[in-house]
């Protein structure tokens, strides 16, 4: 039964399109023998019929999800660590260019982009709940203050630092459910002319490729130009430009600003007229991104119950959050694939949560190739794959599920 919920954008009512059932939180990664209890949850989607804002049905207590031991370092991959580079140089370039300018990021985590700004003696602040992570960006010089972002926290920085030139955040916005409370927080640290922007996957590349492992507890938004253009103006601002980004399977960068304050780029209306062209947060549209969810499932499945059966050995490359959305609402366990390969110390050793998959080095991977190896880190595919040549040279063969089951 489809069920409703209110938006947390606008109060208006979310209609769910899609339901995963119940599943792990996708980075509790479980240490092997543990007897104590997996948390599970509710994952299912919908969209608000007010201001089309793309949400889970169901909210996981941040702490569940944030803590000391969370397992994401952004610093495993190389193209990353050269996407924020990049990022951070252009802020210090353009935003960031009068007499003593601030930026302040959200979710640093392991100091992937402020790196660049301490190194370039730019005052900023790293604001990031999970110590692991935040302990790493301290030792390499970033300044963090190991928090949620919201309300509260803002007025605080604003007291003792002044306002923010920029405020950034990747890959987090779409984490944080409590919206209200930290674009309240974003309009009071943000000075008169700065901007706000951040960088998430974008809900139109999700439907065009099928990627529904992009759905799980961390991802509580899938935002829109038009979700955004319509949060922006509830709470004073405005969004003022869109850029298109090819991380993470396809992202987009937003940049708001005080509701009047920089004059909107032509990106924006193209971006807005796109998303109508297609009709991408329409009924219709919602219900064929659920049929092609349900058959990328039923290929899946079918393929490796027929590697199994001919004896093949299969493992996973990438201990992805996304794979537990995959291999949980599949009902993929280690019957089907035997381990899954992680760059990552604090997920090898363990098991996948709600299936309990060993999770082994890339080192261990290498040792015994597997016959095939399903691409979880799809996102990473042309990193990986020239990483790993040696592998399809001994005669295995990837499997890739985005945007449709195929062999490569
Ligand atoms: N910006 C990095 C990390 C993304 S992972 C990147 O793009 O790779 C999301 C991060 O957001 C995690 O490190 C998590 O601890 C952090 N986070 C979650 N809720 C937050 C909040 N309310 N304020 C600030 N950071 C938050
Ligand atoms: P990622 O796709 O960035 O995010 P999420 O966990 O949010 O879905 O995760 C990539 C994972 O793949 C991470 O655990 C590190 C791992 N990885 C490798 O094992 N080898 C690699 O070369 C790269 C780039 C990542
Ligand atoms: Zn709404």
């Amino acid at each position: 039964m489809q069920e409703t919920s209110v938006c947390r954008i606008c109060d208006g009512e979310v209609t769910e399109f899609i339901d995963f059932g119940k599943q792990p939180l996708a980075d509790r990664f479980v240490a092997p023998g543990s007897s104590a209890p997996e948390m599970f949850y509710r994952l299912a989607v919908g969209s608000c019929s007010t201001c089309t804002m793309v949400q889970l049905l169901e909210e996981v207590p941040r702490e569940s999800m944030f803590h000391e031991e969370y397992p994401y370092h952004s610093s495993g991959s190389s193209r990353m660590r050269e996407h924020f580079a990049a990022t951070a140089q252009r802020f210090i370039d353009t935003e960031l260019t009068g007499p003593d300018p601030f930026i302040v990021e959200l979710g640093s985590n392991d100091g992937i982009m402020l790196g660049t700004v301490a190194k370039a003696g730019i005052r900023h602040l790293g604001v990031e709940p999970s110590g692991g992570v935040a302990d790493l960006a301290a030792a390499h010089g970033v300044r963090v203050r190991k928090d949620f972002f919201e309300e509260s926290t803002a007025a605080d920085v604003r007291a003792t630092d002044g306002p923010a030139d920029v405020i950034f955040a990747a890959n987090t916005l779409s984490h944080i459910p409590y919206m209200d409370s930290v674009l309240r927080g974003v309009t009071t640290l943000l000075a008169p002319n700065g901007v706000f922007v951040f960088e998430d996957p974008y809900f139109a590349d999700i439907v065009r490729k099928t990627s529904f492992d992009q759905i799980y507890d961390e991802h509580f938004y899938f935002f829109t130009a038009r979700s955004i253009q319509e949060m922006a103006a509830r709470n004073g601002l405005e969004l003022v430009d869109v850029e298109r980004l090819p991380v993470h399977g396809g992202e987009v960068r937003y940049t708001l600003a005080r509701a009047g304050a920089r004059q909107p780029t032509p990106a924006v209306a193209d971006l807005l007229a796109e998303e109508k062209s297609v009709q991408l947060t329409e009924r219709h549209t919602l219900e064929g991104f659920q049929r092609s969810v349900l058959k990328t499932r039923d290929d899946l499945v079918k393929l490796l119950r027929e590697l199994r059966d001919s004896g093949k050995v299969v493992a996973g490359y990438g201990a992805t959050a996304k794979s537990a959305t995959v291999l949980n609402y599949c009902g993929i366990d280690s019957d089907l694939i035997s381990y899954v390969s992680d760059s990552t110390p604090a997920k090898q050793g363990r098991v996948t949560p709600g299936t309990h998959i060993p999770v082994v080095s890339p080192e261990a991977f290498a040792d015994d190739y597997p016959d095939y190896a399903v691409l979880f880190a799809w996102n990473h595919a042309e990193e990986i794959l020239a990483k790993e040549e040696a592998f399809q040279k001994a005669g295995g063969r990837w499997i890739r599920y985005v945007p449709e089951v195929h062999l490569a």
